[in-house]
C-alpha cells in the first residue's frame, strides 16, 4: 500500500453531524430534527435564493478568484479596505489556508483545550504541534495560561470567540490584554464564527483593532445566521500585507459562483439577518429556562447553541434522542462525558426536544441535588 505522510497517522477524522438523510435511512423515521451542526433554522435570505436563480445561468464559465464584488460590498459594510478581505470554501478553508501558508515542521499553535476540532487537525498535517491550553471550569479559554504557554516556537494562536462547542466568549478587559501579550511575529486568529449572534456587552469588537495588530486574522462565515451552510463561503480579515501570500496558497476558484450570489445578496437583507437573530435569542431564553426548571447546568451560552450538562452518560442520551428522530452532538466526543450540544431550533423543535429530553431522564433516578445517575 502506498504510504501517506506520517501526520496523517496522527490526525482523527472529522466527526460531522449526523445528517438528515443518514438517520431517515438508518431508523425509517419521517420527522427528523436536526440540532446537532449550529445551521441556521430558519433558512436563508429569500434575496438569496433569487441571485441564485440570476446566476445559474453562468454556471458554465469558472467564477472570478478574489470574489471582487462580494468583496468590495463587505469591505463597505465592515469599514475595511477590500485588499484585506478573503474568501474561503468556508471559513473551514482559511484555516487550512493559514496553517498551509505559515506552520512549519515543530512549530508550535497554542489553543484552548476543548475547541472547534480543525484547528488541531489543520496544525498537524502541517508537522506543527497544538499545544491544547485547559479550559477554565466555566467552559471559556484560559487567557493567562494560554499566553504562558506562547514561547520562541509559537507561530500561531487560535482564540475561537464565542467558542464551540461550549458557547462562552472571553471578557473584553481580558481579551485586549491577552492581545496586547501575542508577539507580532505569532499569528493571532480570532475565529468569530458566531460572531452575528453575540449580544453581550461584555464580548469585543475586534475589527477595529486590524489595523493596530498586524498579526491578526478574523475568521467569520455565511454558513450560520446567513443560512449557507452548504454553499461553503466563509472569509478572512486581514493585514493587507498577508493576503498576498494567502492567495498564492489558496485555490484559484475555491468559491464557486453560486456561493459569490447568494453571500452578496445576503448582504442586503439585514431583515433576514436581525430576524434570525431575534428567534435564537428567544429560542437560548426558552431553552435556558427549561434547563434551569429541570435542575440541568449549562455554559452561558452567545451562539446559536447550547451546551447542557444532563448528568447522564452523553452516548446514551444521543442514542435516546436519534431514536425520537432528534440530532444533537454528545459532549464524550468533546471532552465532555455527561453533556449534549444542542442547536438551538424552530420553537416547535426546541419543545419536542425538551419533550424527548424529559422522556430521558425520567427513566434515570435522580440523587437530592437533581444530578442523575444511572
Ligand atoms: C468555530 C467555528 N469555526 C469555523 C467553522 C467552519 O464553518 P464554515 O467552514 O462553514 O464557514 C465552524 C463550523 O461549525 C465553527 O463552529
Amino acid at each position: 500500500m502506498v504510504k501517506p505522510r506520517p501526520q496523517i497517522d496522527n490526525i482523527a477524522m472529522y466527526s460531522p453531524g449526523k445528517p438528515v438523510e443518514e438517520l431517515k435511512r438508518e431508523k425509517g423515521l419521517s420527522k427528523i430534527v436536526k440540532m446537532a451542526s449550529n445551521e441556521n433554522p430558519f433558512g436563508y435570505s429569500p434575496l438569496a435564493a433569487e441571485a441564485i436563480r440570476t446566476e445559474m445561468k453562468e454556471i458554465p464559465l469558472y467564477p472570478e478568484v478574489t470574489s471582487p464584488l462580494l468583496a468590495e460590498k463587505l469591505a463597505n459594510k465592515l469599514g475595511v479596505s477590500s485588499t484585506q478581505v478573503l474568501f474561503g470554501n468556508g471559513s473551514d478553508e482559511i484555516i487550512r489556508l493559514l496553517t498551509r501558508t505559515y506552520i512549519n515542521e515543530g512549530d508550535e499553535v497554542v489553543m484552548a483545550g476543548v475547541t472547534f476540532p480543525r484547528y488541531k487537525t489543520n496544525v498537524i498535517i502541517e508537522g506543527g504541534v497544538p499545544v491544547e491550553v485547559k479550559m477554565q471550569d466555566g467552559g471559556t479559554h484560559d487567557l493567562e495560561a494560554m499566553a504562558e504557554a506562547i514561547n520562541e516556537k509559537t507561530k500561531m494562536v487560535f482564540v475561537c470567540n464565542p467558542n464551540n462547542p461550549t458557547g462562552t466568549i472571553v471578557d473584553k478587559e481580558p481579551l485586549q490584554t491577552f492581545i496586547e501579550k501575542v508577539p507580532s511575529h505569532v499569528l493571532l486568529v480570532m475565529d468569530e464564527a458566531y460572531y452575528e449572534y453575540a449580544d453581550s456587552s461584555q464580548y469585543l469588537e475586534t475589527l477595529p483593532m486590524l489595523n493596530q495588530y498586524k498579526n491578526m486574522v478574523i475568521l467569520r462565515t455565511f454558513s450560520k445566521v446567513y443560512g449557507l451552510a452548504a454553499l461553503r463561503v466563509g472569509y478572512g480579515l486581514v493585514a493587507a500585507e498577508m493576503v498576498n501570500d494567502l492567495h498564492k496558497v489558496k485555490e484559484p476558484f475555491n468559491v464557486n459562483r453560486l456561493a459569490q450570489a447568494a453571500a452578496s445578496a445576503s448582504l442586503d437583507d439585514d431583515e433576514f439577518l436581525h430576524e434570525s437573530i431575534r428567534l435564537n435569542k428567544e429560542g437560548r431564553e426558552f431553552l435556558t429556562k427549561q434547563f434551569e426548571g429541570m435542575n440541568l447546568s449549562y455554559f452561558p451560552t452567545q451562539t446559536n447553541f447550547i451546551m447542557v450538562d444532563v448528568g447522564a452518560p452523553a452516548e446514551e442520551v444521543y442514542e435516546f434522542l436519534l431514536n425520537q428522530g432528534v440530532i444533537i452532538r454528545p459532549g464524550h466526543l468533546m471532552g465532555y462525558p455527561t453533556m449534549i450540544r444542542v442547536t438551538i431550533g424552530e420553537q416547535k423543535d426546541n419543545q419536542y426536544f425538551i419533550d424527548c429530553l424529559q422522556a430521558f431522564l425520567q427513566e434515570y433516578p435522580t440523587s437530592e441535588e437533581g444530578v442523575l445517575k444511572k
